[in-house]
């Protein structure tokens, strides 16, 4: 019988980490999640034990402990995929931009914990267990981390452009471990973390003139995880209708 393959998927109670966590489940793989909240009881893995630990990732000291609260879950098994998708992007009261001069820095930090410092530390934390599996990362980018977007805020897009640039650098450093490290930059996907006015954005932005659906996102974070990725590394691939041209 050949082996079960496991992910690590962050962020997998609702929108592109929950697509991603069914479309691998439907694989054969096991899946272990991370959010803040419990698994919804829609899902169809909620009564599962051992599949879910509840974290808050823009809590410095409790990414701290995230590698430990995870590693019983996944036990002696070798790790194929992680998948640092967790995060949320902060807004002002009508949904509009927080920007680089207004946003607490209590913000900054909690941007730069979920959309920073816990995929360094979890990817790090698991390097020896990816390498073992030849595995694969990829980290949820944005199109907010290349142009100033109209709902996304200052700390949210620089944060993601951090990312941006620390997937290239794990790429350089894990390289030899036989672990690639690749980033998608979504632009507008119907999830819950649009705003309102975002349909003025499909009308006047995306030049494919609609929002891109969460099973095209999970076809690409597929795609990089398998074998039919195998001379992919540090590359960061825009998912956006054509957003950013
Ligand atoms: N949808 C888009 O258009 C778009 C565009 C560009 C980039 N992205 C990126 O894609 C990723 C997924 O976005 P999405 O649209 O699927 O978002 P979503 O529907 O809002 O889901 C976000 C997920 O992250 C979890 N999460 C949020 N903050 C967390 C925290 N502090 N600690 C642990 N878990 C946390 C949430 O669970 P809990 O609430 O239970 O914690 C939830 O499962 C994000 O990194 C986002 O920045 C999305």
């Amino acid at each position: 019988m050949s082996e079960q393959k496991v992910a690590i998927v962050t962020g997998a109670s609702r929108g592109i980490g929950h697509g991603v966590a069914q479309r691998f489940r439907d694989l054969g793989w096991r899946v272990i999640t991370v959010s803040r909240g419990p698994v919804p009881d829609q899902c169809p893995w909620a009564s599962e034990l051992n599949t879910h630990v509840q974290l808050d990732l823009a809590d410095l000291e409790q990414i701290k402990h995230t590698v430990e609260a995870l590693r019983p879950l996944l036990g002696s098994s070798k790790l194929h995929a992680l998948v640092n998708n967790a995060g949320v992007s902060p807004k002002g009261p009508t949904g509009e931009r927080v920007n680089s001069l207004t946003t607490d820095l209590t913000v900054w930090q909690q941007m730069y914990n979920a959309n920073f410092y816990a995929p360094l530390i979890l990817t790090r934390g698991f390097a020896q267990e990816l390498s073992n599996a030849h595995g694969s990362v990829v980290n949820l980018c944005s199109i907010a981390g290349y142009r100033v977007h109209p709902f996304a805020g200052a700390a949210y897009a620089t944060s993601k452009a951090a990312l941006a640039a620390l997937t290239r650098e794990m790429a350089a450093d894990m390289a030899s471990m036989n672990v690639r490290v690749n980033a998608i930059a979504p632009g507008e996907i119907n999830t819950s973390i649009l705003s309102p006015g975002t349909s003025k954005i499909v009308d006047n932005d995306i030049p494919m003139h609609r929002l891109g659906e969460v099973s095209e996102v999970v076809d690409l974070i597929e795609f990089l995880c398998s074998p039919k990725a195998s001379y992919i590394t540090g590359a960061e691939i825009a998912i956006d209708g054509g957003q950013r041209v």
